[in-house]
């Protein structure tokens, strides 16, 4: 979807401006799909991007700039992605009208739907779908899309600071749809979709999770939350008084306990110990996802069960977190590969594959961009 495009002539660079790193994709066409021709991370400050928002704005300009000089990517137009609680996605109906006679029409139509006063926001919107009521009226979908403008403006001068040209923003969690489940129908057969079903799509970070629901390829709702890897870890070291990067070391060597308990428990009390704060913060987290999928559930029409979750993202690989979430989900959960759609160029192996699972984001926008 072209969220708050800008437009663009290149295919831009997708940039990922996550909590602890910045990312960044280039990609080339490649017979059907893509190649990776680049890619890159960088370190960011700490503090500097919380919940999403860019907050030291010259920071992450450095970040940028750092991310360009090891990397050699040779661009300068970028994409790149929103995710916080100043950007809105709101699934709506809407009297039928042409897309023109829409784009007109909606600066007056969106205040009722979201948060923001519409006249500190950027709208954008995609048409879903049109459809009679039993009434005989012709009504649309359209999905929402509202970003405050101040918010919007840093992301822009974080990217300018660094000497690059935004040429397109995405909603973040879009662009992770678009990397697991491709671009269009040519991806996975439609006639596999059950109207009555949709796909959720969960994307762990450090500081962000991100939640969507896809029905027929098309994200139609969008959650974040804070609940992610930092707050797992930390949850760690308050419990045993650790500092964060020890916490942190012994998060990933203790993983969650098997759920159904078939292997002995671990002698080590430091395991154990940090394997009851993990199922503690599981829960909280387990909880958000339900609330999300719920509320989706309660707004969509057809849709009645979300039976397949696809999980992404760095956090999602806490040992046994796909089957806590099956479980208390009561769906098929499956760790996803975010390169699973493109080609990479062999001299990139390497580096790509160290940051496979938090490559998401990047590889959506560069998809997004070249779309
Ligand atoms: N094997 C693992 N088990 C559990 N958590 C992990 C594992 N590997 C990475 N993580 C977590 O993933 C998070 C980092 O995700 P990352 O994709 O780097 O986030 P960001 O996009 O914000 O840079 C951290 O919380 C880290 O602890
Ligand atoms: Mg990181």
């Amino acid at each position: 979807m072209g969220v708050l495009s800008i437009g663009s002539q290149p295919i831009p660079i997708g940039l990922d401006i996550a909590t602890d790193h910045v990312r960044a994709a280039q990609l080339k066409p490649s017979g059907s799909g893509f190649l990776l021709s680049a890619y890159g991370v960088s370190d960011v400050r700490l503090g500097a991007v919380v919940e999403g928002e860019i907050v030291d704005v010259d920071a992450v300009s450095a970040s940028i700039k750092e991310l360009w000089r090891r990397s050699g990517l040779k661009g300068k137009d970028v994409a790149i992605g929103v995710s916080n609680q100043k950007v809105v996605v709101r699934l709506i109906d809407l009297p039928y009208m042409e897309r023109t006679e829409l784009e007109g029409a909606i600066q007056y139509q969106a205040q009722d739907y979201i948060p923001i006063p519409v006249e500190d926001a950027i709208l954008d919107f995609q048409i879903i779908g049109d459809y009679m009521t039993p009434a005989d009226e012709h009504m649309m979908e359209v999905l929402l899309v509202a970003a405050q403008r101040d918010m919007i403006a840093n992301s822009v001068a974080a990217v300018e600071g660094a000497g690059l040209k935004l040429s397109r923003i995405d909603v973040t969690s879009f662009s992770i749809v678009r990397a697991l489940l491709g671009t269009g129908e040519f991806v996975l057969p439609a006639e596999d979709e059950d109207p009555t079903e949709a796909v959720g799509v969960i994307h762990i970070s450090s500081g962000l999770t991100n939640i969507a629901v896809v029905e027929k390829f098309v994200p139609r709702f969008t959650r974040m939350s804070s609940i992610a890897g930092n707050q797992f870890t930390q949850a760690i070291a308050n419990v045993l008084n650790l500092t964060f990067d020890e916490a942190e070391a012994l998060k990933i060597r203790a993983g969650l306990p098997d759920i159904d308990g078939t292997s002995p428990a671990s002698d080590d009390p430091a395991v154990r110990a940090a394997q009851d704060a993990l199922e503690r913060e599981i829960n909280k987290f387990i909880a958000e996802v339900r609330r999300s999928l719920d509320y989706y559930l309660t707004q969509a029409s057809q849709v009645r069960t979300i039976k397949r979750i696809y999980i992404t993202g760095s956090g999602a690989q806490l040992t046994n977190m796909g089957s806590y979430l099956a479980k208390a989900l009561q769906a098929e959960v499956i760790l996803s590969d975010p390169l699973g759609q493109i080609q990479i160029a062999p001299s990139l192996r390497d580096m790509v594959f160290a940051d496979r699972m938090g490559s998401a984001p990047a590889i959506g926008l560069a998809m997004g961009g070249a779309s």
